[in-house]
């Protein structure tokens, strides 16, 4: 009978036996999968676990750093990428959602190649990749998936001619959460909403400019700790804000005011297939909505998105 225990037991055994003295490189993204996975492979090789964390910038408020610090507490040996600019200089101008996930890919994939390069005689790629990954094989979403499109882009990274090895690719996301538990990873890993690859930059509509990246971070940490405080954070299934690309008129003391417009969006849902929209309390949307246009300068006015999915999706772009 299956328990995390055993899984765990038997995996970190398995893994030791295929990988030997050989070293593993593996990119993190702060989320529950790639986590797990790097957990097991640590357990089982330490130090011969390169663990390669990028910071494209478009990340939750203060999460890089978090993050990282989070990974160091775990013994990983991780190493954190400062890919800020790069990242804002291949997006610049750019306004079509798949032409900015494209970039993304793109450049996540070159400053990847280009880190496993400076680790000698690495043999194998760790992947996050779940049960579910591998079943959905026409997905044209997630980490994995972006690594495949690649393929057809033309010649391949040099990271991808490694040998893959995948701990949790016979697991459902339930799963690998007691997987985790089991590990000791904390739960500020574990009950992580799901976070789109592409960041904030399929959640400011239009272009991307830093500026606007940082307009957005303070919202959704108003939004994201609001929800945390008033014990919701664990009731939706993903929540965030969106910097759409209008400005409306506002009135602040006598001034007219002419801002910029955020949405809301917070979903329940069981795998993200489909989701309604989370039917959250009025006086928390108006405390929130108070606290973001009060302190969130450029922004003046705050709506909730009502929409399920489908016909909507849970992202904007
Ligand atoms: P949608 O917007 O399609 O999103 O309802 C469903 C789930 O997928 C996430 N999402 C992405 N994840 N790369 C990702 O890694 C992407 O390009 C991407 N687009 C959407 C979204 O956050 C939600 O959890």
């Amino acid at each position: 009978n299956w328990t995390s225990e055993s899984f765990v037991e038997s995996t970190i055994r398995d893994l030791k036996e295929k990988l030997g003295d050989d070293k593993v490189v593996m990119a993190l993204s702060g989320g529950v999968d790639s986590t797990v996975a790097a957990s097991l492979v640590h357990h089982a090789i330490g130090k011969n676990l390169y663990c390669i964390f990028v910071d494209n910038g478009l990340l939750r408020k203060d999460e890089f750093e978090s993050v990282l610090h989070s990974y160091q507490d775990m013994g990983l040996n991780i190493k954190g990428v400062n890919s800020k600019d790069h990242f804002y200089g291949l997006l610049e101008g750019l306004t079509d959602p798949e032409a900015k996930r494209k970039a993304i890919g793109k450049a996540f994939i070159d400053i990847f190649d280009q880190e496993a390069h400076l680790i000698e005689d690495v043999k194998w790629l760790g992947q996050g990749t779940i049960y579910p990954d591998v079943i959905e094989s026409v997905s044209v979403k997630g980490p994995s998936a972006t690594i495949k499109s690649h393929h057809n882009v033309g010649g391949l990274p040099d990271f991808m001619k490694l040998k893959i090895v995948e701990p949790l690719n016979t697991l459902f996301k339930d799963e690998v959460r007691n997987v985790g538990r089991a590990l000791g990873i904390s739960d500020n890993i574990l009950k992580r909403h799901p976070f789109p690859g592409p960041g904030l930059a399929i959640r400011i509509l239009g272009d991307i400019t830093p500026e606007k990246v940082a307009i957005l971070q303070e919202v959704d940490a108003i939004f994201i700790n609001g929800l945390k405080t008033r014990g919701l954070y664990d009731q939706v299934w993903q929540a965030g804000a969106m910097l759409l690309p209008v400005q409306s008129v506002g009135v602040m003391g006598d001034e007219r005011t002419y801002e910029r417009v955020v949405a809301l969006r917070a979903v329940t849902s069981v795998d993200g297939m489909t989701a309604d929209w989370a039917h959250l309390p009025y006086d928390f949307l108006a405390d929130i909505s108070n606290e973001i246009i009060n302190r969130v300068k450029g922004v003046n006015r705050v709506v909730y998105d009502i929409s399920s999915k489908p016909p909507a999706t849970i992202e904007w772009e």
